[in-house]
């Protein structure tokens, strides 16, 4: 089974981010033929400032391998790479009926929001679909809001084969529907457009201070509380064992603990979980041309595959 996905190199990574896409992501490689990149032709639709494009795709492949994309098992690479996923996405987009751009949601959704309309952000999902079809994937992972884009991706994946012959495998999403959406420090879904996140490669005091201030209400010291409604609590979750959790609720309930207790339990738990990483993504980060060379050698395997595609849909439509 060949696995592929795609992120957006979009900023500082949250313990959101790490839950909800980064961790199913990494676990994904232990179950097939992994591929994963960096989606910086697609970040262009939003950024269009050179430096910062470079240090934000330097900032993903670090915060990715710290976090345990193990370059053996997973072909890590950066989309620009592969410009072969270019010429697919022009054959690609020869076939694709314009409703079915107009239709897709992240395009309304991201011009609502104030993104220019280009047509490289309309035309964004025929660039994806060109991503997943030049490895021949047969799963993508990814999150609801991509849904619609994989199903893109299968439409014009058949159009072609009906078209010019079979040179496309119909790929399926894998949506992580069982991920809960983490909360904020003020109790909505973490994001870094609500600036609520705890980022995961914060240290010391400045992360001592962003979990001081996650919103709790107002019981007094000795007061019993209710741990299943308290945002501490739900971030707790995420790290403790059953038993620790267990007994965090039971303190909870029993009153006599002040919400500031809860919140060093889980700073503890913050710091026990990703310092690791930490320092790892420091180890890293000292040492970029070994980072280089994964990303080097991930696009080598993909470009292979991208390249025997590209070569047999030229052929199948008479470029050939
Ligand atoms: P943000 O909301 O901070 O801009 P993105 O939209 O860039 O984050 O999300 C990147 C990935 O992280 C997506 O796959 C998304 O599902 C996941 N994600 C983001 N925030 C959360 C959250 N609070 N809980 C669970 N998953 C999340
Ligand atoms: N559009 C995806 C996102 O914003 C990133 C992406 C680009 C992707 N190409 C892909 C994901 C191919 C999966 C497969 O999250």
């Amino acid at each position: 089974m060949r696995i592929l996905s795609g992120i957006q190199p979009s900023g500082k990574l949250h313990i959101g981010n790490y839950f909800g896409m980064m961790k199913p992501a990494i676990e994904l490689q232990e179950q097939g033929d992994a591929y994963l990149f960096i989606a910086n032709y697609h970040a262009m639709t939003t950024v269009q400032d050179a430096a910062a494009l470079r240090q934000m795709t330097e900032d993903v492949a670090l915060d990715f391998l710290a976090c345990g994309i193990d370059p053996n098992k997973t072909a890590f690479y950066r989309q620009s790479d592969l410009p072969e996923v270019h010429e697919l996405a022009w054959l690609l987009s020869t076939l694709c009926p314009m409703g079915l751009l107009e239709r897709c949601h992240s395009y309304k959704d991201k011009t609502a929001k104030g993104i220019a309309a280009s047509h490289g952000l309309f035309a964004y999902p025929v660039l994806m679909a060109a991503d997943i079809l030049a490895v021949q994937s047969n799963v993508v992972p990814v999150g609801r809001d991509q849904k619609q884009h994989v199903e893109v991706t299968r439409d014009l994946a058949i159009r072609f084969n009906n078209t010019f012959g079979e040179v496309f495998t119909i790929p399926e999403p894998s949506i992580r529907a069982d991920v809960a959406v983490v909360p904020g420090v003020d109790g909505q879904k973490m994001s870094k457009s609500y600036n609520n996140t705890i980022e995961i490669f914060q240290e010391g005091k400045p992360l001592k201070k962003r979990v001081m201030k996650i919103l709790t209400d107002s019981k007094e010291l000795e007061d019993p509380k209710d741990p299943e409604t308290c945002n501490v609590f739900a971030l707790y979750k995420l790290f403790a064992t059953e038993t620790e959790l267990a007994e965090l609720a039971e303190r909870y309930r029993a009153g006599g603990m002040g919400y500031g207790h809860a919140k060093t339990a889980l700073l503890d738990k913050i710091n026990e979980y990703f310092g690791p990483m930490r320092e790892r993504r420091a180890e890293l980060a000292a040492d970029m041309d070994y980072v280089n060379d994964v990303l080097e050698t991930g696009a080598k395997k993909a470009r292979a595959l991208a390249r025997e595609t590209l070569d047999k849909a030229r052929h199948a439509v008479g470029l050939e």
